[in-house]
C-alpha cells in the first residue's frame, strides 16, 4: 500500500536527503567518495540531491559533455541503495558561457548588466541560455532515464530575482498587450493620467526602476505577475525534456518560504511536488523559541497549500548556517524536533544542505552532515543519525494528508498590493505580521490551518480568516459571498477590500464587493503613531488597539464592540453580520492577541472546530497531526528548554526539554479502533 504512495519510487517511507556535491572532491575520490557512501548510510540517508551547481563539470566547453563522472556517482548511489534528486544546473552557469554569450547573464533594475559570478545571475528570456538549458537537460534526461537511481528531479535552484535587459522589456510588453490589447485599457487599468504618464506607444513601457517609473502601482504589481510568468515560462522550456524522457519522474524546485516576490500559489503549479529551505532561527531560548516554532508552522502550512498535498523539505541545516549575523549552533535535539515538525505539517522528507562541508569558497563553514574532520565521531552526524532514526519509526506517516476546516488567506498578490500601499504606515503594514498573529491562536490550540490564497476553493471549509485583504482579486468576493450564505463563518479586518486587482481603489465606499456580506461601511483609516492607542471594549473588557483603527459604520451588522477613546469613541470597531446561514466578522482595529484569542474561541466553539484528540497544551507546545483513510497520526512537540506536560485524552505526557512524541490512532471509518493512543516514538 505504503509503496506506492512514496513520491520518489523506491522509497516507500520518508525521505532523508542531502545536497551532495561530489563534484568538489573528483580529484580525491577513491578516498572521498566511497567514505561519502558508508558515511550517508551510517546516517540513515535514502536519497542525495545532486548535480545542482555542476554546470562547468559537466560541460568545462560549449559542447563539450562529461558525464563519466556522473555516472560513476549514479551508479555508486544505485549500488548503495540510495535515490538521486537529480538536479538541472541552470541556477548557475559555466565562466565560458558568460565569456562567449554575454546576454545570459542578468540585468538589475539599474540597466547594467551583471558581470559573471555568483549564481542566480542569468536572464530567464535570453534565447542562448534557452537553448544551452534545455541542450544540457536532454542530455541529463537521455542519459540518466532508465537510471535505477533517478528518482526525482530538482529543477534549478531557489529561483528569484528579476532581469530588466532589453529582451525582459521586450518580452514584458508583449505580455501586456496580450493582457489588455489596447493601450487604452492598459492606460486605464494603471490610472496613468495620474501625473501625466499616460503611454502613447507599447515601447515606451519600461519594468520599475528606482530612477525611473515605480510609483505607478498598476505597472509594478504587472511586473511582479509578469516575472512570475517568466520564470515559469524559463522554467517549462527546462522541464519539456525531462517530460519527454522521464514523464513518471516527479519535478520539483526548492522554494523560499520567506521568499514573496514569486506568487508561489501561481508557480507551484508547473512542478509535481512543493519542496522548500528551512533554515528556522532558533535561538535555543524557549520564549523566542515559541515565536520561531510558530512562524516555523505557518510556513509549512503555506508551501502545503500551495498545492494542498504532502510536500518536501529539500534542505535544512542539522548545525549552524554561515549566513546569518550570528551563526549559533543548533542546541541537542533542536535538529530532530525541527524535522519532526515538519513532519508534523505535511512534509515527506527531511533533507539537508549539505552533506559534505565543501573545503573552500563562501559555504566551507556551513553547517554539514560530515564536518571538515571527515568521520562519524561528531555531535551533529550523531544528531542526523538520530533523526534517521526516528524518520523510519515515522515512515508510516508518508503520504498521510492535513485535514483543516480552518483557511487562512495568504495572498502573494495582496502582499505586493500592500507594500505598493502609500498611505497608512508607510514603514511597513505588516501583513506578514497580522498573518502570523492570527495563525498563531489557531496553532496553540492544535487546531490545523490550511494556508491558501484568494483564488482557492473555499470548499470544505468551516472557518475562512482573510486579514488584511486589501486587494480583492478575480471571484474572491463571489466566493466568499457563496461561502457565509451557506453557513460559513468568515473574519476579515482593517484594510480590505480597498483596491482590486490592477490597484485600482474599490468606489461605493469600502470594504468594495466585502461590504454587503461584511454589514458595514469603512469610512476612514487611522494610522497611529507608535506611541499612540485606542482600545476596544468588547463586553465589559478592554482590548489594546494600535497601529490601525478604522472608522467603521454598522450597516446591518450587530456591533460587538465600539472604540474607548478619540474622536471615534463608541463607532463601532468590531462586528458580525448574519449573511445567509453564515456569519461575517469584521475587526476594525489591530489588537493584541487577547481579542483575536476570544474572537476565534467564540467562533471555535460555535463551528466545534476541535483537534482530533482532547488536549490541553503549555506555552511553547504545539500540536498537529495528519490522516489517511487508516489513521491520524498525532505530534506533540516541546519548543522550550524546559520539561513540560501536556493532556491527550484526559492523560498527561511529558515532553523533556525540546522532545516529541508521535502516536498513531487507527481508525476504522469514523471510529477509532483502540481507545489508547499508541506512540511511534
Ligand atoms: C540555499 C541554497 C543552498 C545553500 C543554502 C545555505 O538554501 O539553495 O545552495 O546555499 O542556502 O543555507
Ligand atoms: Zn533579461
Amino acid at each position: 500500500m505504503k509503496e506506492e504512495r512514496g513520491v520518489i519510487a523506491g522509497i516507500p517511507g520518508l525521505v532523508h536527503g542531502s545536497d551532495y556535491n561530489p563534484e568538489q572532491w573528483i580529484k580525491w575520490k577513491e578516498k572521498v567518495w566511497e567514505e561519502d557512501m558508508r558515511l550517508a548510510k551510517l546516517a540513515g540517508l535514502n536519497s542525495l540531491s545532486v548535480g545542482i551547481f555542476s554546470w562547468s563539470m559537466l560541460e568545462p566547453a560549449e559542447g563539450e559533455f562529461h558525464f563519466e563522472w556522473l555516472d560513476e556517482v549514479m551508479d555508486m548511489m544505485a549500488a548503495n541503495g540510495l535515490k538521486a534528486v537529480l538536479a538541472t544546473p541552470s541556477a548557475a552557469r559555466p565562466a565560458w558561457m558568460a565569456q562567449k554569450y554575454p546576454e545570459v547573464l542578468r540585468t538589475p533594475e539599474n540597466r547594467v548588466r551583471n558581470l559573471f559570478g555568483q549564481r542566480h545571475n542569468h536572464c530567464m528570456s535570453s534565447p542562448v541560455y534557452r537553448e544551452k538549458t534545455r541542450r544540457i537537460n536532454t542530455e541529463l534526461a537521455k542519459r540518466y532515464q532508465n537510471h535505477p537511481a533517478l528518482g526525482m528531479w530538482h529543477i534549478s535552484n531557489e529561483v528569484s530575482g528579476e532581469c530588466h535587459c532589453r529582451l525582459c522589456q521586450e518580452r514584458f510588453r508583449k505580455w501586456l498587450q496580450e493582457k489588455y490589447h489596447t493601450l487604452d485599457a492598459l492606460n486605464e487599468a494603471w490610472w496613468s493620467t495620474f501625473w501625466s504618464h499616460r503611454y502613447t506607444a507599447w515601447e515606451q513601457i519600461e519594468s520599475p526602476s528606482m530612477h525611473g517609473e515605480h510609483s505607478m502601482h498598476g505597472l509594478v504589481l504587472d511586473w511582479r505577475r509578469f516575472v512570475t510568468e517568466l520564470h515559469m515560462d524559463f522554467l517549462e522550456n527546462e522541464m519539456a525534456p525531462l517530460k519527454q524522457y522521464t514523464p513518471r519522474i516527479p519535478r520539483t524546485t526548492n522554494l523560499m518560504a520567506t521568499y514573496d516576490e514569486l506568487d508561489y500559489n501561481r508557480f507551484a503549479r508547473i512542478f509535481d511536488i512543493v519542496s522548500w529551505d528551512n533554515y528556522p532561527g532558533w535561538r535555543g531560548e524557549s520564549g523566542y523559541d515559541t515565536e520561531t516554532a510558530c512562524r516555523t508552522g505557518f510556513y509549512h502550512d503555506l508551501m502545503y497549500g500551495l498545492k494542498g498535498q504532502p510536500f518536501f523539505i529539500m534542505e535544512s541545516c542539522p548545525s549552524a548556517v554561515n549566513w546569518r549575523q550570528y551563526n549559533k549552533l543548533l542546541r541537542p535535539g533542536t535538529h530532530l524536533l525541527q524535522s519532526v515538525q515538519g513532519i508534523a505539517h505535511g512534509s515527506d522528507s527531511v533533507s539537508y544542505f549539505q552533506f559534505r562541508k565543501s573545503r573552500g569558497s563562501s559555504e566551507k563553514m556551513h553547517g554539514a552532515v560530515v564536518d571538515h574532520e571527515g568521520s562519524e565521531n561528531t555531535r551533529v552526524f550523531g544528531e542526523v543519525a538520530q533523526t534517521g532514526k526516528v524518520l523510519s519509526c515515522l515512515s508510516v506517516v508518508a503520504g498521510a494528508r492535513k485535514e483543516a476546516r480552518v483557511a487562512l488567506i495568504h495572498d502573494y498578490q495582496n502582499g505586493w498590493g500592500l507594500d505598493n500601499l502609500q498611505g497608512g504606515i508607510l514603514e511597513n503594514q505588516n501583513y506578514m505580521r497580522t498573518l502570523l498573529e492570527h495563525y498563531r491562536i489557531f496553532w496553540e490550540r492544535g487546531i490545523a490551518v490550511d494556508v491558501v490564497d484568494e483564488t482557492c476553493s473555499l470548499e470544505g471549509y468551516d472557518l475562512v480568516a482573510a486579514p488584511m485583504a486589501y486587494m480583492i482579486r478575480e471571484n474572491f468576493a463571489e466566493n466568499i459571498k457563496n461561502f457565509t450564505a451557506k453557513g460559513g463563518t468568515v473574519v476579515f479586518t482593517y484594510l480590505s477590500g480597498y483596491v482590486n486587482d490592477t490597484d485600482l481603489c474599490f468606489l461605493g465606499g469600502f470594504p468594495g464587493p466585502l461590504r454587503e456580506v461584511l454589514g458595514i461601511w469603512a469610512e476612514e483609516l487611522d494610522s497611529l503613531y507608535p506611541e499612540d492607542k485606542n482600545a476596544v471594549e468588547w463586553g465589559g473588557c478592554s482590548y489594546e488597539a494600535y497601529d490601525f483603527c478604522e472608522l467603521i459604520h454598522a450597516e446591518g451588522a450587530q456591533v460587538l464592540g465600539t472604540y474607548e477613546k478619540d474622536f471615534y469613541k463608541g463607532m463601532p470597531a468590531l462586528t458580525c453580520n448574519d449573511y445567509g446561514k453564515g456569519k461575517a466578522y469584521y475587526i476594525a482595529a489591530r489588537t493584541g492577541p487577547e481579542l483575536l484569542r476570544r474572537l476565534y474561541g467564540r467562533i471555535l466553539k460555535e463551528k466545534r472546530l476541535e483537534p482530533p484528540v482532547t488536549l490541553a497544551l503549555p506555552e511553547g507546545v504545539s500540536f498537529q497531526s495528519r490522516a489517511d483513510k487508516g489513521a491520524v497520526y498525532g505530534f506533540l512537540m516541546n519548543f522550550t528548554s524546559e520539561e513540560k506536560a501536556a493532556e491527550l485524552q484526559g492523560e498527561t505526557v511529558l515532553l523533556p526539554p525540546r522532545g516529541t512524541k508521535v502516536f498513531i490512532r487507527p481508525f476504522a471509518g469514523e471510529h477509532p479502533v483502540e481507545a489508547k493512543l499508541r506512540f511511534l516514538i
